[in-house]
Parts: C-alpha cells; sequence; structure tokens
C-alpha cells in the first residue's frame, strides 16, 4: 500500500475538484430525484407539494455539503483516514441541517410534527453523508492511481539512469584500454624492435645466415603485431577520430578501406552542426554507436557481399540520427547465415530507443537502416 503522497499544486486542486465534483454530482441527483418523487407521490395522493421549493432547499443542502467539504480540507493530503471520516460526517450532518432550516424557510413544512423533522433530519443526513463518501472515495482511487503513474516513471527513470551509467561506463573502459594498447603497448614494441635491430647490427659474423634469417622473421613478426593486430584491437574498441566526431570517425573509418573499393559519404548540414568538433550535441555512446553501425555494415558489405562501392549516409529524422550504409554487392536471401553482428547491435540500439534494419536483395545489394534517438535533441531541439 502506497502511503508517500505526491504534494504538487495541480495534484491538489485536481484531488480538491474530484472530490467536489463527484460529491456534489450524486448529492444533486438525489435533491432533485427525491424532490420529484416526493411530488409525484404525494400529488397522486391527493396533496399540494411544493416542489421548486423542495427542490431549493435541497440544493442548498448541496452547497452547505461542499462548502463544508472544502473548508475543512477534507482533499488535503496530510489528513488521514479519521480526519477525512470526521470531515464527510460534519459536512453529511451540517448539510442536512442547512436543509431543514432552508424547508422552513421556504415554507416547505410549517410547525412540523417531530417524526417529521426527526425523518428529514436523518435521510437528509444519510444523503449528504453517502454522497460525500463517494465524493472521497473517488478522489482517493484517483490519487492511488497517480501515484501508481508516478512510481512507475520513477521506476523508468532509475532504469534508464542506470542503463546511461552503463554506457558511460562502457566507453570509459573501451578508451582506456585502447589508449592502453595504442600507446603504452605500442611504445614497448617498438622498443623491442629497437632492441632486435641492435642485437641484428652488432651480432655480424657471429651468427649464421640462418639465425640472421629467424632474427629478422621474429623482428618482421613484431612489427606485423603492432601495426595490425594492436592498432586494429585497439581500433576495434574506440574508433580511431572519435573523440573529435562522429563524422571525423567514420570517415577515417571509409579512409582505412582499400582504394579498390569506392566509398561515398553524405552527411547533412544538420548533422554537421550536431557534430560540431567544439560543441558536439551527441554523447560519446551515441557517437561509438552510430560509428560500429556504420563498420559493421562495411565489413558486411566487403566480407560477405564483396562490393565495390558503398555509400554512407547520414542524416537527422526528427530527434534522431538515421544512418544508412548501402552497397552494391551479392546481397544475400534466406540462406544467409544467423545473424551475429547484426543482431548484436540491433539489440543495442533497441534498448537505446532506435532500431536496426537490414533489407536485401540476392545479387542487388544490401541496405542497412539504422535509427539512433539524440539524446540532447528530446530536451532541447537544434
Ligand atoms: N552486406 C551484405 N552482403 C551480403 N551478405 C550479407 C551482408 N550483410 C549480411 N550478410 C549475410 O548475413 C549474415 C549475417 O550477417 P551478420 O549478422 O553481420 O553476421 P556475421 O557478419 O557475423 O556473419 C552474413 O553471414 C551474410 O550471409
Ligand atoms: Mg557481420
Amino acid at each position: 500500500m502506497p502511503t508517500a503522497v505526491i504534494r504538487t499544486a495541480a495534484a491538489l486542486r485536481a484531488d480538491r475538484r474530484t472530490l467536489l465534483l463527484a460529491a456534489g454530482t450524486v448529492m444533486s441527483a438525489f435533491a432533485i430525484g427525491a424532490a420529484v418523487q416526493t411530488a409525484w407521490v404525494f400529488g397522486n395522493q391527493g396533496g399540494d407539494v411544493p416542489v421548486l421549493a423542495r427542490i431549493g432547499a435541497n440544493l442548498t443542502a448541496v452547497v452547505a455539503m461542499l462548502v463544508i467539504l472544502a473548508v475543512t480540507g477534507v482533499s488535503l493530503p496530510q489528513r488521514g483516514a479519521l480526519t477525512m471520516s470526521a470531515g464527510v460526517l460534519g459536512a453529511g450532518v451540517t448539510a442536512s441541517g442547512v436543509r431543514f432550516a432552508s424547508q422552513l424557510l421556504l415554507d416547505v413544512y410549517v410547525d412540523p410534527p417531530q417524526r417529521v423533522i426527526v425523518a428529514e433530519l436523518a435521510s437528509g443526513a444519510t444523503v449528504a453523508w453517502i454522497a460525500a463518501s463517494m465524493g472521497l472515495a473517488a478522489m482517493l482511487s484517483q490519487r492511488r492511481l497517480r501515484l501508481e503513474v508516478t512510481n512507475a516513471a520513477q521506476d523508468r527513470l532509475r532504469i534508464e539512469l542506470a542503463l546511461q551509467a552503463l554506457q558511460h561506463e562502457e566507453v570509459r573502459v573501451r578508451r582506456e584500454v585502447a589508449e592502453g594498447l595504442h600507446g603504452s603497448m605500442q611504445q614497448r614494441l617498438v622498443l623491442i624492435v629497437a632492441r632486435l635491430d641492435g642485437l641484428l647490427g652488432g651480432l655480424g659474423e657471429r651468427a649464421t645466415e640462418a639465425d640472421l634469417t629467424i632474427l629478422r622473421e621474429v623482428r618482421a613478426e613484431i612489427e606485423t603485431v603492432r601495426e595490425a593486430d594492436v592498432r586494429a584491437t585497439s581500433r576495434m574498441l574506440y574508433p580511431d577520430q572519435l573523440e573529435v566526431g562522429m563524422v571525423p570517425a567514420i570517415r577515417a573509418l571509409l579512409g582505412r578501406i582499400p582504394t579498390a573499393v569506392n566509398t561515398r559519404l553524405g552527411v547533412t548540414d544538420e548533422v554537421r552542426v550536431l557534430d560540431d568538433p567544439t560543441a558536439s550535441r551527441l554523447t560519446r555512446s551515441e557517437r561509438l554507436l552510430a560509428v560500429r553501425v556504420v563498420e559493421e555494415a562495411i565489413s558486411n558489405a566487403l566480407r560477405h557481399g564483396r562490393a565495390e562501392v558503398v555509400d554512407v549516409r547520414v542524416s537527422l529524422v526528427d530527434d534522431s540520427l538515421e544512418l544508412r550504409v548501402s552497397d552494391d554487392g551479392r546481397g544475400f536471401g534466406d540462406e544467409a547465415g544467423v545473424p551475429s553482428g547484426t543482431a548484436r547491435l540491433a539489440d543495442r540500439l533497441r534498448l537505446a530507443g532506435g532500431e536496426l534494419r537490414v533489407s536485401s536483395v540476392p545479387g542487388d545489394g544490401t541496405q542497412v537502416v539504422a535509427r539512433l534517438p539524440v539524446e540532447s535533441l528530446r530536451t532541447a531541439p537544434l
């Protein structure tokens, strides 16, 4: 059972409105219905019933009940069950008293006998109490609903924040490891190669030609590891130029593709503004995800599609980045292997509120379209 209560001004107004509206509607229906019924019953028996005066007295009672409910602050969030019950009962009793006084004033009764007084007071109080209680019930259920909605929204926010923190942490770790690989590991490999060079130079006649060949091969292998493996792994973790921006990182990616493949990059002006290196509106995780989509699509185009032309377009659709990568490769149909790279990225995009679609016609190339919502555009458009 939720105990916290929401105390915004709008919520307070809404609570009071529901209480008064529900209680007032129920009581007014009674007020008019009962008067008309009395007039009809007694009229059929030949009596003369002042129906308008009865309705007038009853409606005065409605107003009295609403005033008491309003001034005793039954709808205030700090009111406990006891105070609320007392307020509702007080409103019922007061309304009944006001009603009977009005009936006397409007000459509905002239010098009524005691059983009429008791009957009018008791029935008036009961009806007004029921009406006020129904108003209270409507208000409390509205309050409970609002609390549930707020709790759900808070849960969502917590999950979103946790996810953001996780993405942030992922980017940080990736960058650190990439820098470690790129920096210190490369340096050490450079030093090892330099020592090998020294050794090779100093050995001269003392080593056999076979030993020297092996040493040269080892040296070449270390160079390859340094150039290809360490650099490539570092880039895989954290793309080149990502610190500068998403577009520079995509351009760097395209720049490494063999020149036999024709690559094109189209970026709209809006995206350039968004990706401004001096004031980027894209978070590092958004940039990373965008570049990884392009990276995966290009590597699929070259590896599976044997494409000769790859076209990358980045634009803004509403408040999302749209990345389109098309190739002229072999395409694929139902026979394609189990998607792994693309499916993983599609999951990531879904988590970020976006999506990834791949369409392909065998023999006629492949198109990858990804949509990635940009957080900063949700709060402040360009
Ligand atoms: N651009 C493309 N051209 C041709 N085939 C593709 C292309 N992209 C994906 N495919 C096919 O879809 C399969 C799944 O791709 P993907 O999810 O990236 O997994 P992986 O690259 O690990 O095989 C690939 O094995 C390939 O058969
Ligand atoms: Mg792949």
